[in-house]
């Protein structure tokens, strides 16, 4: 899903993938084959937004910036029928020109299709806990409840 989703997202501030391959050969150095998949990516200079984060606070101006650059990408990939579900500053990475990337597609998943209900709402319980949705960590809880309900 991660190359499907990196293959029909194409969008300034998206990570852009170079190469795929989901059946290529390695040659080991004592010349074994092993079949293996891979992904190129382009690599993204000014390194994630947690890094940034971490020296300090950005100014309200820098925020809103940043705000509408990640907004308005989201909403090009909600727009191309994509959820990405793993949204966070680890995920976000920042380019030569400080704009704004969003990478780490290892989660997203379809909006459409027959695994979904056609509500738009999606209701899987994964991501990072502290970015999940509200509606998203109620399936976590009464999973985990239904979990401990059956050990005791
Ligand atoms: N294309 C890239 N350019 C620069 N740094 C990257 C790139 N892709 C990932 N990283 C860095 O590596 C970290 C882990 O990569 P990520 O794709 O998020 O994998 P994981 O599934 O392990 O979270 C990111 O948080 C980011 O700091
Ligand atoms: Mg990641």
């Amino acid at each position: 899903m991660e190359a499907k989703a990196y293959t029909n997202l194409k969008h300034n501030n998206l990570l852009e993938m170079i190469d795929y391959r989901s059946s290529a050969v390695e040659v080991k150095k004592d010349g074994s084959k092993v079949p293996i998949a891979y992904m190129v990516l382009k690599l993204v200079k000014e390194g994630d937004l947690q890094n940034w984060i971490a020296w300090g606070r950005f100014e309200a101006k820098i925020c809103r910036f940043y705000f509408k650059q990640m907004l308005k990408t989201l909403h090009f990939i909600h727009s191309k029928g994509f959820a990405h579900r793993d949204l966070k500053p680890h995920n976000i990475l920042v380019d030569s020109e400080y704009n704004l990337i969003i990478a780490d597609f290892g989660l997203s998943c379809s909006i459409k299709g027959p695994s979904q209900d056609e509500s738009g709402y999606l209701k899987t319980g994964l991501g990072t806990k502290n970015y999940m949705a509200p509606e998203i960590h109620r399936i976590f809880d009464l999973k985990t409840k239904e979990k401990m309900e059956k050990e005791h």
